[in-house]
This record gives C-alpha cells, structure tokens and sequence, in this order.
C-alpha cells in the first residue's frame, strides 16, 4: 500500500508511470475498470468545502467498482467533543481500504498518516490548508502533458498564489518535471516567498507574454482576514484574465483553473468559455487520474 500525502513523494519516472497507468485505465471497458478496485471499502473524510475534488473521488471509486462512504463531518461525533484523532482511529479500526482526507490545516494529512502507522490502511490527501493538494496536482500535469508533451515550457501562475495549495503543489510538480520556466504574479501580499523554483513577475503582461500554460487562480477569500476583502473591479485589472490580455500569450497556450471559478474577477467568462480554456477538461481528468490513484494506493 502507499499513501498519497504529498506530490514530492513522487519521482519523474513515478509521475510518468501514474500517466502511463491513466491512459491504460482509460482504455479499458467500463466493466474491466470495475474490476480494479472490487469488493475494496473507501471511506472519504471533507473537513472543507468541496465540489470537484470529492465527487471526483467518489466517481473514481466507483469507476473502479469500490464502495464509497463519505463521513458528513457536520453529523459526526465530532460535533459530540470527540478529537479528530479518535474519530480517524475509529474509522481505521473498521479496517476501510483506504481514507480520503481533506481538511483545513497545513500539513494534517502527514500528521493523520503518523495515527495510521500501525494499519495498513492508505491515506490520501484531498487537500490541506495551504500546504498540498497532490491529486490536484497530478491532474493539472496529465493536462497539460496531454496538450503539450515537451516540458520546454512557460507556465504563469497567477492570483492569491499564497494561499492556493493548488498552486503550491503544482510549483512542486513542475518543478520534479524540470518544467524550463515557472513564472508567477499576483498582488505582493499574496505571493509566496522567493524560491529557486520560480520567477516573480514584474507585471501581469510580463507573467503572461508568450506563456504555453497559464493557471488562474481564485482569491482564496475565507484564508484571508475580512478586513482584506478584495474589489472586484480592482481585482479585474490588475490580476484578471481577458480576451485582450489572452494575447499576450502564445497562440496556442491552455488557460487553466482548478475551480471553484469566480467568473469576472479573476477570469472573464470569455476566456473560461473559450477555445483555449481547458478547465473542464482538468475536471474529466481528474476522474481518472484519481481511479489511477487509487489503483495505486490499495494495490501496490
Ligand atoms: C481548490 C482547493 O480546494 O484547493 N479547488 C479544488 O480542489 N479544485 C482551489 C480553491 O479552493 O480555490
């Protein structure tokens, strides 16, 4: 068994493997698909909101022909005073095949793996706090490999790069895929610390000129203190994505999102909607890449 904490858990041959196991897994009947994972007990925990990334995990799971339960924290014990650590040891202790976990601190799901070290239970990490959000991560690499296999690259990152584990995770993966060039912009109170990893950009035309890739990212409002509530308008010009500035781009370059998208901030519905969006192709993709996943984590 593996968990799956972190996307630096993984090599360039190990990424390439996972994609190499996706396009097999896509090229199977929906019935050997069902095989994978038959008879096998998931239990998913969302300590956070999700759309994409919890319903993509149950899909994936019952792709595979798993059965999926998730925990409605709200309804658990937990309302009750019982610790986390008690309500993760319960649920192991129902000996599941493996446990999804999303929740809100940096760093949670290593600490949760440490509870688990004497199962043999596998642990996945949906997303935590601002740290990692590795089957993100896997997902926005498979999409962008597919679309353009070279890792001769420019890939701009922009928005609240501070808070996104999206992009934390990703700035991680491109960099194990030796990606030539990650360039990120965003207001200097939402970017990260310098790192060898990536350029900041001076402006917005100078993170987007001639990139291939460009990841837009929402302003992640409920990390950020109230009294820093964002104009939108504001928001619009200096770090939003439109049809004019697109152009700036090459020709072909793919726009990005991990969702949830708020349309007219950070990207006009134009863009989200236009040819050169792949948004909701990162959503198709991310069905699979978590039955690859999976497939990884309870089988091997
Ligand atoms: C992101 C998340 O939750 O980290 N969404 C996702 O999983 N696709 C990004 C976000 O909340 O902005």
């Amino acid at each position: 068994m593996n968990h799956f904490l972190d996307i630096n858990q993984l090599s360039r041959e190990d990424i390439f493997s996972l994609f190499e196991k996706a396009n097999q897994i896509q090229k199977m009947s929906v019935n050997q698909q069902s095989l994978l994972l038959q008879n096998r007990s998931i239990i998913s925990i969302f300590f956070e909101k999700s759309t994409r990334t919890r319903v993509s995990f149950q899909l994936a799971a019952q792709r595979c022909g798993a059965n999926i339960i998730n925990l409605d924290v709200d309804l658990s014990s937990i309302g009750k005073g019982e610790s986390t650590k008690d309500t993760l040891n319960v649920i192991a202790a129902m000996n599941p095949d493996a446990i999804i976990i999303r929740h809100h601190d940096d760093g949670f799901c290593h600490i949760a793996a440490s509870w688990l070290k004497n199962t043999q239970i596998p642990l996945i990490n949906a997303g935590d706090g601002t740290n990692q959000h590795p089957s993100q991560t896997l997902l926005d690499l498979y999409t962008i490999y597919r679309h353009k296999p070279s890792p001769k690259l420019k890939v701009a990152i922009i928005g609240d790069i501070l808070h996104s584990r999206v992009a934390s995770s990703l700035i991680d993966g491109l960099s194990i895929l030796n990606y030539q060039e990650i360039i990120l912009y965003g207001p200097q109170s939402l970017l990260p610390s310098p790192r060898k990893e990536f350029i900041i950009a001076e402006s917005l035309r100078d993170a987007l000129d001639n990139a291939d890739v460009v990841v837009m990212l929402r302003v992640q409002q409920e990390r950020i203190s109230k009294d820093l509530e964002i104009n939108i308008e504001y928001w619009q010009d200096r770090y939003g994505l439109n049809n004019e500035r697109i152009k700036w781009c090459k020709n072909d370059a793919i726009i990005m999102h991990p969702g949830p998208i708020n349309r007219g901030t950070e990207i006009t519905d134009e863009v989200a909607d236009g040819p050169q969006s792949v948004i909701f192709e990162q959503v198709k993709n991310g069905v699979l890449m978590r039955q690859t996943i999976l497939d990884y984590c309870i089988n091997f």
